[in-house]
């Protein structure tokens, strides 16, 4: 009913059910990777330093991150020709569609170091990753606009770079909000890995064929694409605005109820969370904090998301089937202040999710592996023979 199917032998060699990464405990709200409290990494910790140690297990000493850091913040570029590449889209493509063909296509330009046997390779394409996706996300953007792209800038740090590139032109010179910088990287941090979520799983799916990891990045990108997983904090906007007042909110309440009605309370509801998603608990906290530095206390829709929010967690049905804000509910509000356009939103998330999938890539090839192979739970005809002529 939920998409239930049995594993064999051969999918679980795939140590796709076994990691050191992440671990979260649903009912209690709890989410440890490698073992530090999303919580105090949010607070204490920048988005490099996360990726450190998603991808190396510990958190990294000061020369560590130092050398980490120069080898992200100066492989940022991407290959001139990628800017032509995106002459073939339309202006108006979404923006995923956009991610999943050209972070697949860069193994046609880095085909260099695409040897997954070979260490030193997985090490690069895993730092090129992280590098270059927010360099892409916003030449996506600019493309969408038709502004020119802006090149990525060595003497800012990741989230600052990447608001650079998004918000840059070349009439006038832009400076970047701290406190939107501080906020991105704290999104970037939030959205960084979730065990074995839908498009994680796909990406070590892919992996575990030998696949390069650009191809199973491109992969995770359009699985995180669905309203379902990353999209939906897109959806949860559109949403927002769809009820329009807060005297809509208990019709749309009663409509999430409706077996019959296909609409869900987008934002609300998770797999494995059946108590408060920790990391809604901290987008919270910076969405109030970037609003009223940004001077937005007073966004209707957070206050339809505020109204909403408690009448939900108040109503039986959903206090019954467990069912509390998630990651999505309030990052889609922060974004929009901060200038992000909707369609951006899910970019972001793969933005953030990238050191995730490509830790979890790195730890299964690193490993003792063999291609995943799920099984199904068969239902349908038993053996027959072809009518006789
Ligand atoms: C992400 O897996 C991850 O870790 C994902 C993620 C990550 O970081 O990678 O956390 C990111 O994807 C967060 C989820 C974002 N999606 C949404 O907000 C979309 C709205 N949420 C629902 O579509 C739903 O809650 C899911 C998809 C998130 C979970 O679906 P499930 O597994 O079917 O939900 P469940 O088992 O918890 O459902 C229990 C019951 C069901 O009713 P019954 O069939 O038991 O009668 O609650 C109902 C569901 O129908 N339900 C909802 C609901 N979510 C679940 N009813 C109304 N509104 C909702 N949002």
């Amino acid at each position: 009913k939920h998409g239930v199917f049995t594993y064999d032998p051969g999918f679980m060699s795939t140590a796709s059910c076994e990691s050191q990464i992440t671990f979260i405990d649903g009912n209690k709200g709890i989410l440890l990777h490698r073992g530090y409290p999303i919580e105090e990494l949010a607070d204490n910790a920048d988005y490099l330093e996360t990726c450190y140690l998603l991808l190396y297990g510990d958190l990294p000493n000061a020369e560590q991150k130092a050398k980490f850091n120069h080898s992200i913040m100066h492989h940022t570029m991407v290959h001139q020709q990628i800017h032509t590449f995106f002459n073939g889209f339309r202006r108006d493509s979404h923006p995923m569609a956009i991610m999943v063909a050209v972070v697949g296509a860069l193994a046609a330009f880095y085909h260099d170091s695409l040897d997954i046997n070979d260490q030193n390779h997985r090490e690069i394409t895993a730092h090129r990753l992280i590098s270059k996706m927010p360099t892409i996300a916003a030449m996506v953007y600019k493309y969408s606009i038709g502004q020119p792209f802006a090149y990525p800038r060595n003497d800012l740090d990741y989230a600052s770079n990447f608001l650079h590139m998004m918000f840059s032109n070349p009439c006038e010179e832009y400076k970047v909000n701290p406190v939107m910088a501080a906020a991105m990287d704290k999104i970037f941090i939030l959205h960084a890995d979730h065990e074995q979520n839908a498009s994680t799983s796909t990406v070590r799916l892919t992996g575990s064929t030998g696949a390069n990891p650009f191809a199973c990045i491109s992969a995770g990108i359009a699985a995180l694409w669905g309203p379902a997983h990353g999209g939906a904090n897109e959806a949860v906007l559109s949403m927002l605005e769809e009820i329009g007042d807060e005297s809509n909110i208990e019709a749309f309440i009663e409509r999430a109820k409706d077996k019959n009605d296909p609409f869900r309370l987008m934002g609300f509801g998770h797999r494995v969370y059946k108590n408060y998603d920790p990391r809604a608990k901290v987008m919270k906290a910076h969405a109030d904090e970037v609003l009223k530095e940004l001077g937005q206390v007073n966004d209707p829709l957070l206050k339809i998301a505020m109204k909403l929010e408690k009448i939900a967690l108040e109503d039986e049905y959903f206090v019954q089937k467990k069912l509390y804000p998630n990651v999505d509910f309030y990052s889609g509000i922060l974004l929009r202040a901060m200038g992000i356009p909707t369609s951006m939103f899910t970019v972001i998330f793969a933005l953030g999710r990238t050191a995730g999938w490509i830790a979890h890539w790195k730890e299964m090839i690193d490993g003792d592996y063999r291609i995943g192979r799920p099984r199904q739970l068969y239902t349908g005809a038993t053996e027959r023979q072809y009518p006789k002529k």
